[in-house]
């Protein structure tokens, strides 16, 4: 080949190159493309104190539902599914299980009646043994609950362990922490008592320490003596629970990194009920644990008795130091509305659950809740009245009464509508209108916007349902969390009027999926973060910060950022700068603050970055920490820096300032 050929075949070779290049650029789905050029944009923050504004303390919070086990099977630590066995209905014979029976026809016979001690749920478990000692096969005949998909046994920790017996005849049962076959008993005691010991129902109790673990592990009762014996309201809970007041550790502290600023509860569509009467309803969920009835949620389509009651949520807020949103049923379900000319019963209710959180000790209900262990009032300043009713029948009418009612007793009381109030205007007062946003990433990243247009007066703006769902966000993608982390900005931007945003659903339980994505994952025994979990993290110090106007030119649109001021608890102060990259472009950055009135301290910065070698990249059980975000030291902090903006990926800044800039109070 000539020199002039060899020339030409070069050319044609980096023709072909640069070609194949290009198509791999314009096809490749979501991977990154790290031969086209970058994107380059400049982001002016101006950190003097004139132009900052300050955010509201309850911009972000959480929305906790009973959902995918969220609560029963969840955060609610008892280990014991359909502990009452009320879960069958209350006419008898009826389902028990999850109990289940140790032994065969010929040994042993069970089966509910309603002998229970407790009025309003009658229903107990009445054992009969047919054997006697070596009769009975020696593991002995009775029953274990497997708890929810298997209880977490762990060697060496404590649970407590309550249930109700009755026999007119003496009894010995053996109660046992088993692993998932019963082969393997980890913790056992005998409940031995004479006839007249039990002959009325008795509550005993007792702590067991396993001296083994297992996470599919179950609670056996058994015996080897023939006769019959009733059970009823078995309870056992990990003696180490969140702030000692029943709720699992693990899944607790995940909650509160996020530093909720409210918590509304207990939900959603749960709220509400396909049917009126399997609706959550607060008075049936106060007072002892054993009285409480349990109820069918038919929305989610599961059992729960109930032990994670209004009281135990108002409880949570307190502990988590957020603001308890209360969403009450306004005589509205999914299939079913009551006549406003028949609602005064059901504002009454409304108006008692106010009395039982903020009552004095000695009145009505405020009585309840001191027996149970709060004779200090609850802090409630927020109620919802119903859940995506708007527009139903009887909602506004429904509405007003609930609205009139309760600012009369409770004028500072803050209340939310179902109502959107977003480009229109309420034909009903209201202080907060509650505004719901499932959809997909590239709708999500846009509706960043969706409040520059709102109207600044009139009641602000509730977010309490965001989320990027269905094949964009699978069981939560990085993607997901990308568009909403870009939501979020929106909202900050334009915290003037919305005053409160919280994700949904908050819990999966992995073995109970009814919902997807949700932002935490888990199990009996392990909990993981999804990315959206993680997103959330990058807003944990913007209530109550400072906003600091930022401005972003690029030539790429797939841009959002924001700053803020916010203050360490050691009251040191950090300029905040997130930007989220959406697009599939490295960004080169040039990031130029003005207005300082202190200097940047470099040893104390640092930036974070969340992002994934692929954007539908998800954590699981076996890679929980795939998607996290990764904290470094910021070694060129400075108010005018260069920084290189990953594709796919949400960044901040935090750039430490080395004196307070802002007075106290703004
Ligand atoms: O978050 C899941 C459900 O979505 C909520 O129950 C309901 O409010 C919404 O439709």
């Amino acid at each position: 080949m000539s020199w002039q050929g060899i020339m030409d075949f070069n050319r044609r070779a980096q023709f072909v190159l640069i070609y194949a290049l290009f198509v791999v650029c314009i096809t490749a789905n979501y991977g990154v493309c790290e031969l086209k050029a970058n994107k380059s944009a400049t982001l002016s923050v101006d950190a003097s104190s004139q132009s900052g504004r300050k955010i509201p303390d309850t911009l972000f919070g959480i929305f906790f539902e009973e959902i995918n086990h969220a609560g029963a099977g969840g955060i609610w630590a008892e280990l014991v599914s359909n502990r009452g066995f009320e879960a069958g209905g209350q006419n008898t014979p009826s389902d028990f299980s999850p109990w289940t029976i140790i032994g065969d026809e010929t040994t042993i016979s069970v089966g509910t009646d309603r002998s229970s001690p407790f009025k309003r749920n009658p229903v107990a478990l009445r054992v009969q043994s047919n054997c006697d000692a070596d009769a009975c096969p020696s593991t002995g005949v009775g029953v274990y609950n497997p708890g929810y998909w298997g209880m977490n046994l762990e060697n060496g920790k404590g649970y407590k362990l309550i249930l109700h017996v009755k026999s007119l005849d003496s009894v010995n049962i053996s109660v046992s922490l088993t692993n998932s076959d019963g082969s393997q008993t980890l913790a056992t005691t005998n409940i031995v008592a004479s006839a007249s010991d039990v002959s009325d129902w008795t509550k005993v109790q007792f702590e067991l320490f396993p001296t083994g673990s297992a996470t599919g592990g179950r609670l056996q009762l058994t015996t080897r003596k023939k006769g019959v014996f009733w059970l009823d309201q078995v309870s056992l809970v990990p003696m180490d629970t969140y702030m000692g007041h029943g709720f699992r550790k693990d899944l607790l502290s995940m909650v509160a990194d996020l530093k909720p600023r409210f918590l509304r509860f207990p939900g959603g569509c749960y709220v509400e009920g396909e049917r009126l009467w399997n609706a959550f309803r607060w008075t049936a969920s106060v007072g002892p644990w054993e009285e409480r009835p349990g109820h069918f949620g038919d929305v989610w389509n599961y059992w729960s008795d109930d032990g994670l009651g209004y009281f135990e949520f108002l409880q949570l807020a307190e502990d988590l130091g957020a603001a308890p949103v209360w969403v009450i049923n306004n005589g509205v379900s999914h299939q079913d509305s009551v006549n406003t000319a028949n609602i005064a019963s059901w504002v009454k209710d409304a108006l008692d659950s106010i009395e039982f959180a903020r009552g004095s000790a000695d009145s009505t209900w405020g009585s309840v809740r001191a027996s149970m262990g709060h004779p200090e009032p609850f802090t409630l300043k927020y109620m919802a009245i119903g859940n995506e009713d708007c527009g139903k029948n009887y909602y506004t009418g429904n509405y007003l009464k609930f609205y009139s009612a309760i600012k009369n007793a409770y004028p500072d009381m803050n209340i939310i509508t179902n109502c959107n109030a977003l480009g229109t205007t309420l034909d009903h007062p209201a202080d907060y209108y509650d505004f719901h946003t499932y959809t997909t990433a590239s709708s999500m990243f846009s509706q960043k916007n969706v409040f520059n247009s709102a109207k600044r007066s009139g009641p602000k703006a509730f977010v309490s349902e965001y989320a990027v769902w269905q094949s964009d966000a699978g069981k939560g993608s990085l993607l997901a969390s990308l568009a909403e982390a870009a939501f979020l900005i929106g909202l900050e931007n334009n915290s003037d009027i919305v005053e409160m945003a919280s994700y949904a659903p908050l819990f999966v339980n992995d073995n109970d999926r009814r919902w997807n994505p949700d932002a935490i994952v888990f199990n009996s025994s392990h909990v993981y973060g999804t990315p959206s979990y993680w997103m959330q993290h990058y807003f944990r110090e913007s209530g109550g910060a400072i906003l600091n106007p930022a401005t972003i030119q690029s030539n790429s649109s797939s841009l959002a950022a924001s700053a803020i001021t916010w203050k360490n608890s050691d009251n040191s102060e950090f300029l905040k700068i997130k930007i989220v990259n959406f697009g599939n472009d490295t960004v080169n950055l040039k990031i130029s603050v003005s207005g300082l009135s202190n200097s940047i301290n470099e040893v104390d910065s640092f930036t974070t970055v969340l992002t994934s070698s692929n954007v539908m990249d998800e954590n699981s059980f076996s890679n929980p920490t795939k998607v996290v975000p990764v904290q470094t030291p910021l070694t060129n902090a400075n108010s005018q820096m260069d920084a290189v903006i990953q594709p796919h990926s949400i960044t901040s800044f935090d750039l430490a300032l080395a004196q307070t800039s802002y007075a106290a109070d703004m």
